[in-house]
């Protein structure tokens, strides 16, 4: 009866305080609404007025206005005040993340009012269900403290855009940082406090199907855009409205799975984890990322999720990161199947003193950590820290003081302009031959294959709550951008399986063309997570097709959707034209059509090597030189058939050769140039490129080459500009084993060039 007039009395205080009529309609008994996330033209509507507290919530219900519910009180100040109020059972609490899942509200509510859930995972396309468990922590638990609701929002959550290995090929950290503002609104609006994203894990190895989730193979370009996603999400305050704490993952190295197998074994050295893999992470946790997710794979023999060197020594001594660890789902159990932790009870103590604060779905912390702290194998103190690191999140979140959802009203025409922004410049062109592209005054144009008229593949590996009926296929996308042209479509076959009957159609459809447009590449669902491949080449018997058509001699423009690079000799060399579209998200068909009809040039450059084959694998620009000559395969070229920074356009860039402002470094900085012409016949945009070498580093022998740097330059035809990078001393080192930035004298060159694979480097000296 008590507590029943304490949440009258709240309510009723929170009503007051957004400046609502208290009256009968909003009884303790009503749900707390959201606003609802509305489709159709009018766009995202508020449906419903919020309860918005506008002052404190008064979460432990005693009518006074202690410390940790004082918004004018500094963060410390309230996380101290807090945590000393804890029980020990509410302490694990803070520590426990579940799943939402139907009925979770009724199942979960006892112990949600013991205070022994911290967080949830999983989201509805509006905030009510959130809401309700919110009210059950916040009205029912004996200090009110409230959950913090994640998500996988990885690109986009209703509106879908391209995967993020597309996105960075735009090579354009404001159109990341924009991307990941409409989709943090979005979730934001959604009830959604904090996303497990940005993935920024380095992948050499497209097997391995999470290489769609990233930005590709190179450390420089993947902090950049961990950075831009991080602001994005965030903004520069994640408490403020429409903006949701990030989560770099997957800490750290499990992109390196041993033969693309997901969750496989990584082996890295130190020289590589510290240069390679680590530093998107340190990018991101610089740029404010409120937290990080511990990784699946067994690194060098610890678990990533139980490995104290890169949780606390990395992490915390030398990088400063204040935010929270929380664990990938399930894997402080898996430390027990990795073959590391004899028991739940060792997990939970490995992981938690290795530096993992949160634990995803698997309950060890909350279950068997008392045992080991009554028992005095683990000292409180391990417990309070990480207990302490999950409240400064949620404080600075702002839940305590708005623990529902806020009402926000979102721009979806905006929205989708900018996915088909996304969608184009994602795109890659990687052969044009005889300018077949763009396709202008083109007859009669034949669109075949199993993306012709694909709504479902175009949204990619991790949709969110994205939907197929908002996404537009190429076929209505090249019918509204080509609307003199006779367009005759059809699928020819699907991705899987063998039924090769729909090829003859197929064929005679493109012997009455002029030009084929083959949409060609793998499902969503062979890349993402546990979708690794061991062939790299067109799924189902869709090799089978392109052949065919490409037999019946006519112009073959094939665009590829996939969540990798594909391994895809023959098509490139038969196509007349190829571009790479990824998985482009919900304005994939107009995207792609703007860039195939010309109203937009590609602009895209890889930002992953493309192997000749599976054998290939890995195959990255970055390498080191051995003593030997570099030898080819028996059976084959070295190189990749593709390398990184590769992209055409419709015109064509030529560069000077690469000059250098002296033969050493003075004053601390040296300047590289060159100049770059347009000396085609259209306007178009180059991505120049700055490559360093460093031939000689007793800290562990460099790359030969590395990326430092990029300029994004559009040039009319005929236009040349001078394009000049200032390199400082700093930007000549790289990372000691031990976590040093460090900078050794001696012989460097400098390139700068259209992609990995070109242009000749020129030398200079750093004198001691
Ligand atoms: C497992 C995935 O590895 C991770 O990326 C994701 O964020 C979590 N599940 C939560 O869905």
């Amino acid at each position: 009866m008590e507590m029943a007039c304490m949440h009258m009395k709240m309510r009723a205080l929170a009503l007051i305080a957004a400046g609502v009529a208290a009256t009968s309609a909003w009884s303790a008994d009503t749900d707390i609404q959201s606003p609802v996330v509305a489709g159709g033209s009018g766009g995202f509507a508020l449906q419903r007025p919020e309860i918005y507290h506008a002052g404190w919530v008064d979460l432990n219900k005693n009518g006074v206005k202690d410390a940790y519910e004082d918004p004018a009180q500094p963060v410390e100040t309230r996380v101290e005040d807090l945590l000393a109020r804890l029980t020990r059972a509410e302490r694990l609490g803070q520590l426990e993340q579940r799943p939402i899942r139907n009925g979770t509200d009724r199942k979960d509510a006892a112990l949600i009012a013991a205070g022994g859930i911290g967080s949830y995972l999983g989201a509805a396309p509006e905030a009510g269900p959130r809401n309700r468990l919110q009210r059950l922590a916040v009205e029912e638990s004996r200090l009110g403290i409230p959950l913090i609701f994640g998500f996988d929002t990885i690109h986009g959550f209703r509106t879908v855009f391209p995967i993020p290995l597309g996105l960075s090929c735009a090579w354009d950290s404001s159109l990341v940082e924009r991307v990941h503002t409409v989709a943090a609104a979005e979730s934001a609006a959604a009830g959604v406090d904090w996303v497990f994203a940005p993935m920024v894990d380095i992948a050499r190895d497209p097997r391995w199907g999470r290489i769609a989730e990233g930005a590709g193979e190179d450390p420089w370009l993947g902090g950049q855009l961990a950075a831009a996603a991080v602001r994005g999400f965030q903004g520069t305050d994640f408490g403020q409205s429409g903006r949701v704490a990030a989560c770099l993952k997957h800490y750290v190295g499990y992109g390196a799975a041993e033969g693309g197998r997901d969750y496989n074994t990584t082996e890295i050295g130190l020289p590589t984890l510290r240069n390679i893999y680590l530093p998107p992470f340190k990018a991101g946790v610089d740029a404010g990322a409120a937290t990080l997710m511990s990784g699946f794979n067994c690194l060098n023999g610890v678990p990533a999720s139980g490995n104290r060197f890169t949780l606390t020594e990395v992490l915390r001594e030398q990088w400063g990161f204040q935010g929270f660890v929380v664990s990938d789902w399930n894997a402080v159990k898996e430390l027990i199947d990795h073959g590391y932790a004899a028991d739940r009870a060792q997990a939970a103590a490995f992981a938690l003193t290795a530096g993992v604060d949160m634990e995803m779905v698997s309950n060890c912390y909350r279950t068997a950590l008392p045992a080991l702290l009554d028992a005095g194998k683990l000292p409180g103190s391990v417990l309070d820290t990480a207990v302490r690191r999950v409240l400064r999140v949620k404080i600075t979140k702002g839940l305590f003081d708005q623990p529902y959802t806020k009402p926000a009203i979102l721009d979806q025409a905006a929205a989708t302009a900018l996915a088909r922004e996304a969608a184009t410049r994602c795109c890659v062109l990687l052969k044009n031959n005889a300018n077949t592209l763009p396709l202008k005054n083109a007859g009669t144009v034949a669109l075949i294959g199993p993306m012709a008229a694909n709504r479902h593949d175009l949204l990619g590996c991790w949709s969110g709550l994205g939907r197929e009926e908002d996404a537009v296929t190429l076929q209505a996308g090249l019918a509204a951008a080509l609307p003199g042209v006779t367009l005759r479509v059809v699928e020819g076959c699907k991705f899987e399986g063998d039924d090769a009957s729909g090829l003859d159609a197929a064929v005679k459809v493109a012997r009455q063309a002029d030009v084929i447009v083959l949409a060609l590449g793998e499902p969503a669902s062979f890349s993402g997570e546990n979708s690794f491949r061991s062939e790299l080449g067109l799924t189902g018997v869709q090799q089978q097709l392109f052949d065919r058509i490409s037999a019946t001699g006519k112009p073959v423009v094939t665009v590829l959707f996939s969540g990798r690079p594909l391994a895809l000799p023959v098509v490139l060399e038969k196509s007349a034209a190829v571009l790479m579209a990824w998985h482009p998200g919900i304005q994939g068909g107009p995207g792609v059509a703007d860039v195939l009809t010309g109203s937009v040039a590609p602009s895209g450059r890889l930002t992953a090597s493309f192997p000749r084959s599976v054998g290939q694998v890995p195959v990255y620009y970055n390498y080191r030189a051995t003593g030997r000559p570099l030898d080819d395969y028996m059976d084959g070229t070295r190189d990749p058939l593709l390398p990184f920074g590769f992209g055409l356009t419709y015109t064509q860039f030529k560069y000077g050769a690469t000059r250098l402002s002296g033969d050493t470094v003075k004053n601390g900085v040296i300047t590289v140039a060159t100049t770059v012409a347009n000396v085609g016949k259209q306007t178009g945009t180059e991505v120049v490129q700055l490559y360093l070498h460093d031939l000689a580093c007793s800290f562990g022998a460099r790359p030969v080459r590395e990326l430092k740097g990029f300029q994004r330059v559009t040039l009319k035809p005929g236009e040349s500009q001078e394009i000049s990078f200032t390199l400082t001393t700093h930007d000549l080192g790289c990372w000691s084993a031990e976590g040093k930035w460090v900078i050794e004298p001696g012989r460097f060159e400098a390139v700068i060039a259209p992609d990995a694979a070109s242009g000749a480097m020129v030398g200079f000296t750093l004198e001691p």
